[in-house]
């Protein structure tokens, strides 16, 4: 396996009862690129996502992170090796300050416990002060520090988007997954997530994977396309390419598609 490879799924199986929710799917991200994971609703992709994360478990098939098989590795770890995610529906503390929300995320892979620094060990304060400062300097990187004390539900939904993603990259993740990031925001606010997206994988030198139903933010920011379709792995390749595949087409139709079905 090339080093360049970040991560590489291969064959995942996931069933809930009888649906299985994806099919032996494969699927290869390498450093520095943004590969999409479009499909209809329902396709797995968000299963995958949750696979890739370890919030759920396979039923088969493997995942392999910088090098390192992580099958059977619990969320926290894939996290400290360097996953982070955003999530399709907004998941903030809303009554904690934006800052704080980012505090909390960062607490995962902190080495010392919160409880340490309740109690006063130096060490944990001086760790906190670094991830404050860090946070502090995320937030200015998004144009959102007059926000910082503000609590999270006072923000406007392209906002707290924003915020999301900051919190994700305060454990300065090599791998970035984000579900819908798009989802509900407005066309500027759109035009403003490609930007910030594009500008993430630029600056920080990360990969991403981008589950989006909106083909503009696909087109514009993938390198490559996979896509499900009813769990299966159906087409995967240039953003041009694929969204004209008659068989990808062919899956948005057969699924009754009415969101944003321009592709
Ligand atoms: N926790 C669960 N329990 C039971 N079934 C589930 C669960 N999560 C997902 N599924 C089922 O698995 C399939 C894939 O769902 P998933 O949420 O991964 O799709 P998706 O591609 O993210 O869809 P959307 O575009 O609507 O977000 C669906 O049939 C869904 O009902
Ligand atoms: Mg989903």
């Amino acid at each position: 396996m090339s080093s360049n490879v970040i991560l590489q799924a291969k064959n995942i199986h996931r069933r809930f009862g009888g649906v299985v929710a994806v099919k032996d799917a494969s699927l290869t991200v390498n450093s520095g690129e943004i590969v999409g994971l479009i499909g209809p609703n329902g396709s797995g992709k968000s299963t995958m996502v949750n696979l890739i994360t370890g919030e759920l478990q396979v039923n088969g098939g493997s995942f392999t992170f910088c090098g390192q098989d992580v099958t059977a590795l619990p969320p926290y770890q894939r996290a400290r090796l360097g996953m982070s995610r955003s999530f399709q529906m907004i998941r903030l503390f809303g009554s904690l300050s934006v800052e704080d929300n980012l505090l909390l995320a960062r607490h995962i892979s902190m080495n010392s416990s919160t409880l340490d620094s309740i109690a006063g060990n130096p060490k944990a304060k001086q760790e906190e002060d670094q991830v404050r400062a860090k946070a502090r300097e995320l937030l200015a990187w998004f144009e959102l520090e007059k926000f910082a004390q503000r609590p999270a539900t006072a923000l406007s939904i392209g906002q707290q988007r924003m915020v999301e993603l900051a919190r994700g990259l305060i454990s300065e993740p090599k791998l970035f997954l984000l579900d819908e990031p798009a989802a509900g925001l407005s066309p500027p606010n759109v035009d403003r997530l490609i930007t910030i997206i594009r500008r993430m994988r630029d600056e920080f030198g990360m990969s991403i994977l981008l589950v989006e139903h909106d083909m503009r933010v696909v087109r514009e920011l993938c390198d490559r396309v996979a896509v499900l379709d009813s769990g299966e792995m159906i087409a995967q390749g240039e953003p041009e390419v694929v969204v004209n595949d008659p068989v990808v087409v062919e899956a948005y139709i057969g699924s009754g598609w009415k969101r944003r079905a321009k592709a």
